[in-house]
């Protein structure tokens, strides 16, 4: 008999061709999830991606409380058009401490995933409390309420106990340190030395220039570093994975 006569056989009976069809299934399945057991890492890891500072984790909160992500994507794909606008595509690693990510399924704005260093603090200011003022033609909304709400960092160590109950890697030292970096990372004449120690690249600055952490420092805080941890000048992928 022909292969294809066999194969008929199970055309042409119901069940045997259900039968056959799940253990096909089944057998490609195991084969896509198994290996996945054993790897103890499926995201390469990359110099410079690090944890968030107790700042920038607050900013991150503000971002998802506003619901930014559902105007603006954190996802650089690899395509020409995307690399030519928004800078190296992303990268697994950069999203790796993020629970949840911020990928976004939307751009009704564009995709913020390197917009760190892009524009001043002051830019930011102004963009955030009028939009249409830098951008005349923008559709985003107002957030200059933002300004006026003076934040504690009294939950921020929680927030990194719990980040780190899934895998982000703080270290007691930073959670010690959590409540002064806050306000260490939003007041240049402190002593932050710290923070950059403990979150390299961290930007320090009074971004609103207001006294007071505020909100709208968190979130200015959370924007400039976005996409700026990794060095793409030294970056190279590892071929291996
Ligand atoms: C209704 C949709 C919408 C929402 C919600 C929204 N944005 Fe935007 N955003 C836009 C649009 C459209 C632009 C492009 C025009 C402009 O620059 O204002 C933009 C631009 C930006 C830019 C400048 C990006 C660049 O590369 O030029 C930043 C930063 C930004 N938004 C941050 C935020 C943050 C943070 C939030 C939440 C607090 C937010 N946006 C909420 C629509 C939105």
């Amino acid at each position: 008999m022909a292969i294809l006569d066999k194969h008929k056989i199970l055309e042409t009976n119901a069940t045997l061709l259900l039968i056959f069809s799940f253990l096909v299934v089944t057998i490609g399945g195991i084969v896509e999830i198994a290996p996945l057991f054993y790897l103890e890492n499926t995201i390469e890891d990359v110099e410079g991606v690090r944890p968030y500072s107790p700042l920038e984790m607050a900013g991150r909160e503000i971002y998802i409380r506003e619901g930014c992500y559902v105007c603006h994507s954190q996802m650089i794909r690899p395509m020409r058009d995307e690399v030519e606008r928004y800078g190296h595509f992303s990268l697994a690693a950069e999203s790796q401490y993020d629970h949840p990510f911020l990928w976004g399924s939307k751009r009704t704005g564009p995709d913020l995933a390197r917009v760190g260093g892009r524009y001043s603090n002051e830019w930011h200011v102004d963009h955030f409390t009028n939009p249409q003022s830098v951008v005349p033609e923008s559709i985003m909304p107002k957030y200059g309420y933002l300004l006026d709400r003076v934040i504690e960092p009294e939950h921020i160590e929680d927030l990194m106990r719990t980040n780190a109950l899934v895998g982000v890697p703080y270290t007691d030292e930073m959670f010690e340190n959590a409540r002064a970096d806050f306000m260490a990372q939003a007041d240049p004449d402190s002593d932050w030395d710290g923070v950059v120690a403990r979150y390299p690249k961290a930007v320090v600055a009074n971004f609103d220039g207001q006294p007071g952490v505020t909100e709208m420092d968190a979130l200015i805080a959370y924007m400039q570093m976005l996409g700026t941890l990794v060095d793409f000048s030294t970056f190279t992928p590892d071929a291996s994975r």
